[in-house]
């Protein structure tokens, strides 16, 4: 899918904003970070890299090769303008996360908040598919997914900066809105509710192994600054898990 994904093309003009909200900062990226482990000297390819937030931070922790996938036109252009103020090699690429085998192979494939856009089981496949052809052998496919069993009430993350709100009744792939309250007007985008079973077959299907799923946790000094308060609910039931497969 080399079409620029509209959804995304707006938002991206404002979405390296959000990578200084304490959800993202002091949650979201610590937890993905300590999934991932030693980066040094390691090639990834970042697909849905939208503004270039974790490419930027897999370039501080001494990553080798870095590669930027996005279909979003509008995110592609914030992540380079943010790469080259940060002096950053990185190749950006107008793709998809199921077109991600043409650049391989790399280390390390990487998705964040990239597999809820999948509109239907065949292109989840697709996806994890394009994670697994980028692979090196023995290489390693990180994700950030939709939590499938995320709070029922669209409210309940709002202290966190946005709502989430299903819109039909639940069953695979039910659309689900998110809406960013941190920006005026809220910016909406759509994703989509998978179980964790049709992310396992799909990645099974793909030829992964070793599946794992992981909650994401605050640091020590988001809860300092914070407060547990602050952060319990969104621990109770967070709205996204880490899901981590290897390629044989
Ligand atoms: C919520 S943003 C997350 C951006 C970035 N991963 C981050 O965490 O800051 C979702 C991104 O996924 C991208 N996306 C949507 N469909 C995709 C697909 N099929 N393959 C790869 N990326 C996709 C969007 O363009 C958007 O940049």
């Amino acid at each position: 899918m080399t079409t620029d994904n509209d959804q995304f093309t707006e938002y991206g003009a404002h979405y390296d904003a959000t990578e200084q909200w304490p959800l993202r900062s002091q949650l979201e990226a610590p937890s993905f970070l300590a999934v991932l482990g030693d980066l040094t000297g390691r090639s990834i390819l970042d697909a849905g890299c939208g503004s270039g937030f974790y490419l930027r931070r897999y370039a501080q922790l001494h990553a080798g090769r870095l590669i930027g996938l996005d279909p979003s036109a509008g995110m592609l252009a914030v992540a380079r303008a943010q790469a080259e103020t940060a002096r950053l090699e990185t190749t950006f690429v107008q793709a998809g996360l199921a077109e991600a085998g043409r650049f391989g192979p790399v280390d390390l494939v990487t998705a964040v908040y990239v597999l809820p856009y999948a509109t239907s089981l065949n292109e989840l496949a697709a996806m994890c598919r394009g994670a697994a052809d980028a692979l090196r052998p023995g290489g390693r496919f990180v994700a950030f997914a939709l939590n499938p069993d995320f709070a029922p009430d669209p409210e309940y993350y709002r202290p966190y900066g946005f709502t989430l709100d299903a819109k039909t009744e639940p069953g695979e792939g039910q659309p689900v809105v998110l809406a960013s309250h941190l920006f005026d007007p809220p910016a909406q985008v759509v994703a989509h509710r998978w179980s964790r079973q049709a992310h396992d077959n799909a990645l099974r299907d793909a030829g992964f192994q070793s599946i794992t799923w992981a909650a994401p946790s605050p640091t020590e000094a988001g809860i300092a600054e914070h407060g547990a308060a602050f952060w319990a609910d969104y621990v109770n039931c967070p709205h996204a898990l880490i899901v981590s497969a290897d390629r044989p």
